[in-house]
């Protein structure tokens, strides 16, 4: 085990946060039960707004940024956890209130671990990430829900060309479900087909203010990119369909109507991945495994240095990442 580290810090610069990459040792980090030894992290949005400064992700300062970590536990003071387990942490406020996965080593507890399906490997498990984590919370709330069934109506997925979208693209095509892709970008139709959607819309059409019901059309969507894409979404979603909303890639508000809530049953199901319980995350892992077809998988994402972390950020923060971006954590 090497004695000093790089981790990507974010520090206080006359009162706004600022990131850079640092040196520390284990004497550093948390005291938490288990060290793990990470070997690969992710750029979701969220990190691209920390690690660019543009955002204050971090709520307390020095901060490890990194929502998201897959590697191999070093050390255990827990009985659950053995050097050698192999482990995915998404989310627990890691990056926001706890360190996270831009350093080789991080202290965690035992509680915040997912123990790695034995289908993924942690470069895998990274493509994947929160977002796709996420996009598979968003798909099994739809089913428990018992808005979508395969071979039915169409399924909606806002932002799709981004990182949940594919994710949820994917996994909804594999399980049968007829997957319209709504992207901005013509040119990702042909990987978005690749991935099984089998019909597009413009974004910006579901951008348009329209009537609160309209035309029914989706079983159900999952939509990570809020705002009137959202209501759109809602107002074109057919009688007992449910949209599960996870993001905000185009706007943080509601402006729309309560009609489909109560004169359609349309649900609208809100998805967090930071705080889901461990038997949600383990359920999502596992439907990861079984449909997430591994070519698909490794068409979705690529792989990084970690030196490129700036870059990357603000290159997500411009909605210019298709797809999932691997970061490999050396040094
Ligand atoms: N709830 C949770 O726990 C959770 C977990 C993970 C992520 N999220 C949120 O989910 C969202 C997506 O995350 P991600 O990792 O998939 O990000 P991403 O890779 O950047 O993808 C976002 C996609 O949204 C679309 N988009 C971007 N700006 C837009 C705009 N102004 N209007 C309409 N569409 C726009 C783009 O899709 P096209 O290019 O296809 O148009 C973009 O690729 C983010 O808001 C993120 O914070 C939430």
């Amino acid at each position: 085990m090497t004695d000093t580290f790089t981790a990507f810090v974010i520090d206080d610069a006359d009162g706004k946060p600022r990131g850079g990459f640092r040196t520390l040792t284990r004497e550093d980090l948390p005291d938490h039960d288990v060290l793990v030894e990470v070997s690969h992290s992710t750029v979701n949005y969220k990190d691209g707004l920390a690690v660019s400064g543009k955002g204050r992700i971090a709520r307390k300062l020095p901060m490890v940024a990194g929502i998201d970590l897959a590697g191999t536990v070093v050390e255990s003071r827990s009985p659950d956890w053995r050097p050698g387990d192999r482990v995915v942490v998404n989310g627990w406020g890691l990056s926001e209130t706890q360190w996270g996965g831009y350093s080789r080593y991080q202290r965690l507890k035992p509680e915040w671990l997912t123990r790695l399906p034995d289908a993924f490997t942690p470069e895998e498990a990274m493509g994947i990430g929160t977002a796709g984590y996420t996009a598979a919370l968003c798909v099994d709330a739809l089913e428990s829900w018992g808005a979508i069934r395969p071979g039915g109506k169409e399924v909606l997925v806002t932002g799709a060309a981004g990182g949940v979208g594919s994710v949820a693209v994917a996994l909804l095509a594999r399980r049968g479900y007829p997957v319209t892709a709504s992207t901005g970008r013509p040119e990702t139709h042909e990987y978005l087909a690749g991935l099984g959607a089998t019909g597009f819309i413009d974004r910006a059409t579901l951008l348009e203010k329209g009537p609160p019901l309209q035309k029914e059309r989706w079983a159900g969507g999952v939509d990570s990119v809020g705002g009137q894409t959202l209501v759109t979404a809602l107002s074109q979603t057919v009688w007992g369909g449910a949209i599960a909303a996870c993001g905000l890639a185009g706007a943080t508000d509601l402006p729309g109507s309560v009609f489909p809530f109560i004169l359609r049953s349309v649900a609208l199901l809100g998805i967090d991945s930071v705080m889901a319980p461990q038997d949600r995350r383990d359920r999502a892992w596992a439907r990861l495994a079984r449909d997430l077809d591994r070519d698909a998988l490794t068409s979705m994402y690529r792989v990084e240095p970690m030196d490129k972390l700036p870059e990357l950020a603000d290159a997500i923060l411009a909605g210019q990442i298709r797809g999932r971006v691997v970061v490999r954590i050396d040094g």
